[in-house]
């Protein structure tokens, strides 16, 4: 299937280092990170516990400022959250006192869309992550990949052209954690827009991504990008997905 990227952003991460400073010490958590994403693009990050990958993503969504080194959208300086991405971490951040419905319309109450247009918006989305007839329950009544599901759509809401997720489905049972990830190629071929994916599953990263940047900690760097060639859709029982997965797992 060709995939139109022109919904997508670039995404240029430039010597990007973070320390922090606290009473028990400095921890030095990246060290000098370097890569650049195309438009459209699909890249997973994997490394162990503790090697940077959500502060990564902190900087990169701007709810951080890096200690050296800089992260350019689309060529500009990333300084503060900003309306073109969306975020999807592991815990749901859903709102217990809001309908699904009403969570996914949250990131267009800013944008000022008239009335009619907004419902559709949601409807459309409620439908695109397959929980139509769902629009009125509380988040209480909703299963960990049903949340995640909101949580994906209201992320969409904004029509982001980077999409951030933290170990979405991190918190799933593997077989729910399978259709989502099913759902998400779908979405994301059909919408074009770039995808970063940090997980620490590798059968998942080979699974998804485009190309897999794996990183190594003392301090967070990357210690290699692999390139995964392999036809979607993919089955891990391929001989190709097995030797990708060997490759990825061996520089872990
Ligand atoms: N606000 C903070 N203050 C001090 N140290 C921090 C802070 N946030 C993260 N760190 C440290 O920075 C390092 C990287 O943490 P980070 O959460 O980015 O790792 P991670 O790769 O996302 O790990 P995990 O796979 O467990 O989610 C860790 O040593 C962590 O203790
Ligand atoms: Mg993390």
């Amino acid at each position: 299937m060709a995939i139109d990227h022109s919904g997508g952003s670039t995404v240029r991460i430039e010597n990007v280092s973070k320390q922090y400073d606290s009473k028990q010490g400095t921890v030095q958590a990246l060290g000098g990170i370097e890569f650049s994403v195309e438009r459209g693009e699909f890249v997973c990050i994997v490394g162990p516990s503790g090697c940077g990958k959500t502060t990564l993503f902190r900087i990169l969504a701007g709810l951080e400022p890096p200690t050296d080194g800089e992260v350019l959208l689309n060529g500009s300086t990333v300084t503060e959250p900003n309306a073109d991405m969306g975020i999807v971490f592991q815990e749901y951040h859903l709102f217990p006192w809001q309908t699904v419905q009403e969570n996914v319309a949250f990131g267009l109450e800013k944008a000022d869309t008239p009335a009619d247009e907004k419902r559709q918006r949601v409807q459309h989305l409620v439908d695109l992550v397959g929980l139509e007839g769902f629009e009125d329950s509380y988040p209480k009544a909703l299963s960990g990949g049903m949340k995640q599901r909101v949580a994906l759509a209201r992320a969409l809401a904004i029509d982001p052209s980077l999409l951030l997720m933290d170990e979405p489905f991190g918190a799933v049972d593997a077989q729910t954690r399978e259709m989502l990830q099913d759902e998400l190629i779908e979405i994301w071929q059909e919408t074009g827009k770039t995808v970063l994916f940090v997980t620490h599953d590798v059968e998942e990263a080979v699974k998804l991504a485009d190309r897999v940047v794996v990183m190594g900690k003392n301090p967070g760097s990357i210690r290699e990008i692999v390139e995964i060639d392999v036809d979607r859709p993919r089955s891990r029982s391929d001989s190709e997905f097995g030797s990708y997965y060997e490759r990825v797992r061996s520089l872990i």
